[in-house]
């Protein structure tokens, strides 16, 4: 018996021929006509405006300044240079990152110049690149964070604070995001210090990243990034060692998206906060993936290490399939994945 061809499509997202594409985002360079593209892909997570939902993610994208060569920053939905602390962190000891099938791990270790260097050297080019530009800020202790987001919320021109309360590579890295108290008391806390929207960025190393994320939400947050990388470890058997000098890493690309949806959508699903989905995010596809599983905007991360112009390209081709499609605006998309069991997202 023939299949019964299922008709209701979603706003026509399906690709005609049923196959998705696995053509890679760098591959079409095509112009999109901005004053077009803004109106169609402008995006709101409650206090934070975007101009379109393509960002590129903390940690992958530097402080914009070694990208310049590759990509038309102005294009993007925003950046989100690498996390800052409050004293320059030197990081772990070498390696750093190694290859993994469809992956990388890293174990960085929030290698980094601490808030003055940023704030006296990066970020006055930052704000010159005419996008939207969210500081991401780690802290050892809710007091830390607090003191980061008052002194950055006093300086004009961000657009909102990440609060990286995810990392793997660093003690204590998650304890505010595997710990629903912690992760409310931390967001509350930098939502009480300055005016600026507050996204938690969380770990997927928890067992429910629901009850984190509502947390998040409880806290005050105005959006959750969804997810940081997943721990792993690369093994060399003939030395009887880890690969990575610090043992342990974040494994993070491809290999990581399926978890990344999975998570953004259950997310979606229970807790009433924008999402910004984050996780192996390369084609226009997988924009459209996230979108419609919840995501109000995306991060571009370990594809800026092998195509620096992509997250640029995305934007284009994003525009480009919503014409192709017949969409006018980007959010009648976002959030209308069904799942079997008839349930949905909350927005
Ligand atoms: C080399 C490297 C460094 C990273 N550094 C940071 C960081 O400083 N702060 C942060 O919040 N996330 C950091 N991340 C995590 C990414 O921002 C992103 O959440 C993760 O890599 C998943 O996205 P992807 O699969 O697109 O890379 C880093 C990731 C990589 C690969």
């Amino acid at each position: 018996m023939r299949e019964k061809v299922v008709e209701n499509r979603p706003y026509g997202l399906m690709p005609r021929n049923g196959q998705a594409s696995s053509r890679p985002c760098f591959d079409d360079p095509r112009e999109f006509n901005k004053e077009n593209g803004v109106s169609r892909l402008r995006v709101r997570l409650n206090r934070l405006e975007l101009a379109n939902p393509v960002l590129v993610a903390s940690g992958t994208f530097g402080y914009a300044r070694e990208m310049q060569a590759f990509i038309r920053f102005d294009r993007l939905g925003g950046i989100i240079p690498k996390t800052i602390t409050p004293q320059p962190r030197a990081g772990n000891p070498t390696p750093r990152t190694v290859e993994t099938a469809s992956g990388m791990l890293n174990s960085i270790g929030l290698d980094n110049d601490g808030l003055d260097a940023f704030l006296s050297k990066h970020l006055e080019y930052l704000l010159s690149l005419g996008t939207s530009v969210i500081a991401n800020v780690a802290g050892k202790n809710r007091d830390e964070f607090v003191q980061m987001a008052e002194r950055l919320g006093k300086v004009p021109g961000i657009a909102a604070l990440e609060l990286n309360i995810s990392c793997p590579n660093v003690a204590h890295g998650v304890d505010f995001g595997t710990n629903a108290k912690l992760a409310a008391e931390v967001v509350a806390g930098v939502r009480g210090a300055c005016d600026l929207p507050v996204i938690a960025k969380l770990t997927p190393n928890v067992t429910s990243i629901v009850e984190i994320a509502q947390a998040a939400a409880d806290g005050g947050a105005d959006a959750v990034s969804v997810i940081n990388t997943i721990q792993g470890m690369a093994v060399d058997w003939r030395r009887r060692k880890p690969v990575l000098g610090a043992g342990f890493g974040g494994l993070s690309g491809p290999a990581i998206k399926p978890v990344a949806l999975r998570m953004v959508f259950q997310v979606a699903r229970a807790v009433r906060i924008p999402i910004i989905g984050v996780g192996g995010i390369q084609t226009v596809e997988d924009v459209m993936e996230f979108l419609v599983a919840g995501a109000s905007a995306v991060q571009i991360g370990t594809a800026n290490f092998y195509n620096p112009s992509g997250a640029e390209h995305l934007v284009g081709q994003l525009d480009a399939l919503l014409e192709r499609e017949g969409v006018a605006d980007v959010n009648e998309v976002i959030g209308t994945l069904r799942f079997p069991d008839g349930t949905g997202c909350l927005r």
